[in-house]
């Protein structure tokens, strides 16, 4: 069965089997390159995924917000409107309750939703699976109650969602990945302004693989904080000899110039931070001219730099990138995400994909013990009715 039927069968059978109810779904994302670039201000190069999260959906009259995971069936419940606040026991729950709290403080139209969720990325896997269920819900709040919310309104309502209610200090490219993505596109995103391109993402003789490491991301958010506070120190150090309003705008001359005012580690996140965001440029004009051979070493080089200078990829990425790396039928190969688990993208020859599942799984039982997943996607459309 479609993720389509399959989340109608499961709002019919779990929430109510009357009829009326519409289905929406949200993209996962990857981010091609351009990596802990958006919280400084730099280019980043996400699309979103033929993966993501479904959602069908009723208004109801009971003042209650009954809400279903096929995904974590046994935490289905019934929340009073007026109880949205964030409680650690509703788990994903706070995902939705915190983007229909935001919604319902914009206007005065409020109501009750039947809404039944079943995604079909892996959660915790760096996919963006919290970006989609928030903007899931942000669209299907906008086309119930009619609220002419813009597109770019839902993702920064999200990101805020994210950041204060949630308490995950995240940048801006989940979000606007998982809401402007466009079939086939990649989005080339100022995060400094939020102007975008979509790029066409055609990648002719390759395929896009994802690998999931299936390591958990331990740490996850401790370390993002660190590497961004490290980030915004550098900055300041930096300030107090050349003006830039942040670190993607601090030349790599007056990095090496400046150098002795940074502790090593700040001069390794700048260094990277500066770098990656060049290869983000280059990157993106070698996709326009479809050099995706040029492409692919360029991710291979993001990911180094994100392995030594930027210190976020750990055992079971490196095993992962590196070993793909080297497979004659692969043209680039790095981590997507925040990092410190989660998953791996590589550009696959279209005629040796199973090759590549069955050797580069193989190396990676051994060399990690842990059992690797596979995921062919492709570049879609952004969250909506379907
Ligand atoms: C996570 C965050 C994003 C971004 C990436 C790293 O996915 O949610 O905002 O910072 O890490 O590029």
């Amino acid at each position: 069965m479609e993720g389509k039927d399959l989340v109608l069968k499961y709002f019919r059978d779990n929430i109510t089997s009357t009829s009326g109810e519409k289905i929406f779904f949200s993209p996962g994302r990857v981010n091609l390159i351009g990596e802990h670039i958006d919280y400084n201000g730099g280019l980043v190069f996400p699309c979103a995924i033929d993966k993501g999260i479904y959602g069908c959906v009723k208004k109801n009259s009971t003042g209650k917000l009954n809400l279903f995971s096929a995904n974590f069936p046994s935490t289905k419940c019934s929340i009073k409107l007026d109880e949205l606040e964030y409680d650690e026991k509703h788990e994903w729950m706070n995902y939705p309750k915190g983007v229909l709290k935001s919604i319902f403080e914009l206007t005065d139209q409020k109501s009750g939703f039947d809404i039944a969720y079943y995604g079909d990325i892996p959660n915790g896997a760096g996919l963006s699976s919290s970006a989609s269920i928030e903007l899931l819900t942000a669209v299907i709040a906008n086309a119930f109650l009619g609220l002419n919310l813009s597109m770019l309104d839902m993702v920064k309502l999200s990101r805020d969602v994210e950041n204060k209610y949630i308490g995950v200090n995240c940048g801006i490219m989940d979000q606007f990945a998982v809401g402007f993505g466009k079939k086939d596109k990649a989005i080339l995103l100022n995060c400094e302004t939020l102007e975008f391109d979509h790029v066409p993402f055609e990648l002719n003789e390759w395929t896009l693989i994802i690998t999931n490491s299936n390591k958990r991301r331990e740490l996850a958010d401790s370390k993002y904080n660190e590497r961004r506070s490290e980030c915004e120190s550098a900055l300041k150090m930096l300030n107090t000899q050349i003006d830039a309003e942040n670190l993607c705008k601090v030349s790599e001359s007056d990095l090496e110039k400046h150098k002795n005012l940074l502790t090593e580690n700040e001069y390794r996140r700048a260094f990277h931070v500066i770098s990656e965001n060049r290869r983000t440029i280059y990157a993106a004009e070698a996709l326009k001219k479809g050099d995706i051979r040029l492409f692919g070493r360029l991710m291979n080089s993001s990911h180094i730099s994100l392995k030594d200078n930027y210190m976020v990829t750990g055992k079971e990425l490196d095993s992962l990138a590196l070993n793909a790396q080297k497979m004659d039928c692969v043209c680039g190969s790095r981590m997507t995400g925040a990092g410190f688990g989660g998953a791996v993208i590589s550009l696959v020859q279209n005629s040796s994909i199973d090759l590549f599942k069955n050797e580069l799984g193989q190396i990676y039982e051994k060399e990690c013990s842990l059992s690797a997943d596979f995921y062919t996607v492709k570049a879609s459309d952004g969250a909506g009715e379907i």
